[in-house]
């Protein structure tokens, strides 16, 4: 498949699902339980309707924001994601480097699979690391002296995994969570496995060995257990790290405002894309409770069902100041490597322009309120 097959980002789902043995695609897919919130991230969006304003002219329109004093092309970020390199042998650093040509940051998860040495020379001052701390603030300290010494700036730590999620496709799919593939499910995964040879074979030619004494080599991730980090722990981290900081998977108000009081640059309003507490509160209906609450005093990033740049958009509309995708760049990854990632970035480059074109809005810095209106009729069918 050539990566400018992809078009939009439901097409990139199309191609991943095609290139990767279930066992992933479904790692990549699910979320928790009955993987509701998931779908209420996703389906959010159409609570909100765009009001477009008409006859103002047809300018391209502005799409460069900055982030925490980086100027970016586009307000759309990477979010961090474990296990890239079991999507597509580019791995972490086909992701960066895809990130960083157009003109935005990724941010490279501890359990991406790849150091951070070796990532971050793919996209100077546009890669950020998200910590996970599996062994506390021992754990943490080693890991953040390499981070700083890779020569990044912004630390991302997240805090909605105090345990992880139930993943019920990872566990059907016999692959317990985290997602481990060993001798014990290779038997079981194999038929799956050997029905995408292309993938078999770009894993075999990246080095990826699969033996059956051991698991992958570099995926055994028993680090991606919880991480449960405190609110004092999130102080000590703001003492230790001396660049910016981002608190990442907040849906509460207060939560946003003890990230804020602790020293946080940034918040992340982000339910993991459903994949920890199903049930939980979607996230565009979360995202003006947080900015309401501490808006003025640092910048509010979203995630979690940004699937078109009409969802960039309202999210922008609703005070955003930028957005993360999780699966849509994974997609893209599995289905064709960098140039997928490349290629999905663009789909949702292209499709923000021509929405605020014919909304008549002149730049994503101009988005707010005026420019959506809850859909439906509040209140029942107005008078005529
Ligand atoms: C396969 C996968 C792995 C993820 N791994 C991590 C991770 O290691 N650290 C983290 O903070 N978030 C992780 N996330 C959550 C994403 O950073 C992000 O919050 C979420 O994917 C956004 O929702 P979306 O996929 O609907 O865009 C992961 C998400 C997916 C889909």
């Amino acid at each position: 498949m050539r990566a400018k097959q992809i078009t939009n980002v439901a097409d990139a789902r199309r191609f991943a699902r095609r290139a990767l043995p279930r066992v992933v695609f479904d790692y990549i897919d699910g979320a928790a339980d009955d993987e509701r919130t998931m779908h209420a991230n996703e389906s959010a969006f159409d609570d909100v309707a765009l009001v477009p304003r008409m006859a103002v002219g047809g300018e391209t329109p502005d799409l460069t924001t900055s982030v925490l004093g980086t100027s970016l092309s586009l307000p759309v970020l990477l979010a961090p994601c474990g296990l890239v390199r079991l999507m597509h042998p580019d791995g972490a650093v086909g992701v960066a480097r895809a990130a960083a040509h157009a003109g935005t940051v990724s941010v490279l998860s501890t359990v991406a699979g790849s150091p951070v040495d070796e990532v971050a020379p793919a996209a100077p001052g546009l890669l950020w690391f998200q910590l996970y701390a599996p062994g506390g603030r021992r754990g943490a300290e080693p890991l953040l002296a390499k981070v700083a010494e890779a020569g990044v700036e912004v630390l991302v730590v997240t805090v909605d995994t105090p345990a992880l999620g139930n993943r019920e496709r990872d566990r059907r799919n016999g692959v317990a969570s985290p997602l481990r593939i060993d001798a014990r499910n290779a038997a079981r995964l194999g038929p799956q496995i050997l029905a995408r040879p292309g993938w078999v074979y770009a894993m075999a030619r990246s080095g990826i060995r699969f033996s059956p004494a051991h698991s992958v080599d570099g995926f055994s991730m028993l680090s991606m257990a919880s991480s449960p980090f405190r609110w004092d722990d999130i102080a000590w981290l703001r003492e230790q790290w001396p660049g910016k900081l981002v608190v990442k998977g907040v849906v509460a108000a207060a939560d946003a405002a003890a990230a804020a009081e602790r020293g946080a640059d940034a918040v992340v309003v982000s339910n993991h894309g459903g994949r920890q507490l199903d049930g939980s509160v979607a996230t565009l209906h979360a995202l003006p409770a947080v900015v309401a609450a501490v808006g003025t005093r640092v910048e509010v990033l979203f995630d979690g069902g940004i699937r078109r740049g009409t969802h960039v958009a309202k999210a922008l509309a609703l005070g955003a100041t930028a957005v993360m995708i999780g699966r849509p760049y994974l997609w893209g990854l599995a289905a064709g490597g960098e140039a997928g990632v490349a290629q999905v970035l663009a789909s949702l480059r292209r499709e923000l322009a021509q929405t605020l074109l014919l909304a008549g809005c002149p730049s994503v810095g101009d988005l707010d309120r005026s420019w959506i209106t809850p859909a439906g009729f509040v209140g029942g069918l107005p008078e005529t």
